[in-house]
C-alpha cells in the first residue's frame, strides 16, 4: 500500500495503473478510521480492482466555531486499517495543496441543502461538494463510496454527481454502529464515559420513531414531539433538530405516506451526533 500525499504524486500512481485495474474504487474521508469507514472500504474492494482512501480533514466544510482543530488525527493507526482492508493507495494531503493560494471555485447543490446539516451548518455542504469534486477529479475513480451515516451527504453529492454529469457511480453504505446502536463516528471519540452512556440517546430516538411508525403513526408532527420529549427527560443531551423528510426531495413530509427519513442531530455535552434513519408507513387500507 502507498501512501501519496501531493497531486501530482497520486495522479502518476494511478496513471501508471488505469489501464491494467479496469475499476477504481475511492472513499474520501476525513481519517480517525473506525469499522464504519472500513465498510466501504471492503465495499469497495469487493466491487472494484483499485481502491483508494483519501485521508483529509477539509477545513471549507467547518464553521468557524466548529471542530476543524481539535478533528483527531492518526495517520499511523489509520494506515494499518486501511492496508487490513486491503485498500491500495492512501492519498493524505495538505490543505495548501487542495486548495492553493487563490483558489475560488465553489461547488453548490441548492434545495437538498436547506434542511438539517444544510440549515445548522451554513457553508458545510458547500464545502463538502467542492472537496469531492476536486478529489473526484484528481483520482478519476469509476465509483465513489459514501455511508448512509451521513445521508444528507450521500443524497447531495448523488445530486451533485448526476447534475454535473461526473462520470462516476455514487455508491451508499449501511450504516455500521456499536454494539448498543451508537453509529460509529470518529466524534464518539470526544465522548466521556458518562457521555458515551448518554449518547444511547441518539439510537433510541430512531428506535422511538420507528416502533410508532409500526404502531401504525402517520403524523409527523406526533413522532418529531414524541422524540422531543424523549431526549428533553435527559440529562447531558440537548436536541439540535429532528425532521422527517422526503429522501429524494430533502422537504419536510408532514405525513408519511410513502418511505421516508428520519434525520436527527444532538448535542450531547459539547459533541454534536447526527444518525438517521428510514421510516416505512404501514400501507393504508384501499377503500372497499
Ligand atoms: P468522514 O466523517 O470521515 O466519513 C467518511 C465516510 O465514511 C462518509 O461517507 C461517511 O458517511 C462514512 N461513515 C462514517 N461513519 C460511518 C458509519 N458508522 N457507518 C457507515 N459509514 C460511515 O464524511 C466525511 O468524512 C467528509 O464529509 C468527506 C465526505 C470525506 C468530505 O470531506
Amino acid at each position: 500500500m502507498e501512501i501519496l500525499t501531493t497531486v501530482n504524486d497520486l495522479r502518476e500512481a494511478i496513471r501508471a495503473r488505469r489501464s491494467y485495474f479496469k475499476r477504481i474504487g475511492f472513499v474520501p474521508t476525513m481519517g480517525y478510521l473506525h469499522a464504519g469507514h472500513e465498510a466501504l472500504m471492503r465495499k469497495a474492494k469487493e466491487e472494484c480492482d483499485l481502491v483508494v482512501v483519501s485521508i483529509f480533514v477539509n477545513p471549507t466544510q467547518f464553521g468557524p466555531a466548529e471542530d476543524l482543530e481539535k478533528y483527531p488525527r492518526d495517520l499511523r493507526r489509520d494506515s494499518d486499517l486501511c492496508e487490513r482492508a486491503g485498500v491500495d493507495a492512501i492519498f493524505h494531503p495538505e490543505a495548501r495543496d487542495m486548495y492553493p493560494i487563490g483558489s475560488s471555485t465553489w461547488v453548490d447543490v441548492e434545495g437538498l441543502t436547506d434542511i438539517a446539516c444544510g440549515a445548522s451548518r451554513p457553508g458545510h455542504f458547500r464545502g463538502v461538494c467542492t472537496v469531492c469534486t476536486k478529489l473526484f477529479n484528481i483520482v478519476r475513480p469509476d465509483r465513489a463510496y459514501f455511508g448512509e451515516k451521513d445521508f444528507q451527504q450521500l443524497m447531495v453529492i448523488k445530486r451533485m454527481a448526476r447534475d454535473l454529469f461526473m462520470p462516476l457511480a455514487i455508491v451508499g453504505v449501511p450504516t455500521v454502529r456499536e454494539p448498543d446502536g451508537l453509529a460509529m463516528s470518529s466524534r464518539n471519540s470526544y465522548l466521556s464515559l458518562r457521555e458515551r452512556q448518554a449518547a444511547r440517546i441518539v439510537p433510541k430516538t430512531l428506535q422511538l420513531a420507528r416502533e410508532r411508525v409500526e404502531g401504525g403513526e402517520h403524523n409527523s408532527a406526533t413522532i418529531i414531539t414524541a422524540i422531543e420529549e424523549l431526549v428533553a427527560a435527559q440529562p447531558l443531551v440537548k436536541l439540535q433538530y429532528a425532521v422527517i423528510v422526503d429522501p429524494d426531495t430533502m422537504t419536510s413530509m408532514r405525513t408519511l405516506t410513502h418511505e421516508a427519513r428520519l434525520l436527527v442531530a444532538i448535542y450531547v455535552g459539547n459533541t454534536r451526533l447526527i444518525d438517521n434513519c428510514a421510516l416505512v408507513p404501514k400501507a393504508v387500507a384501499p377503500p372497499a
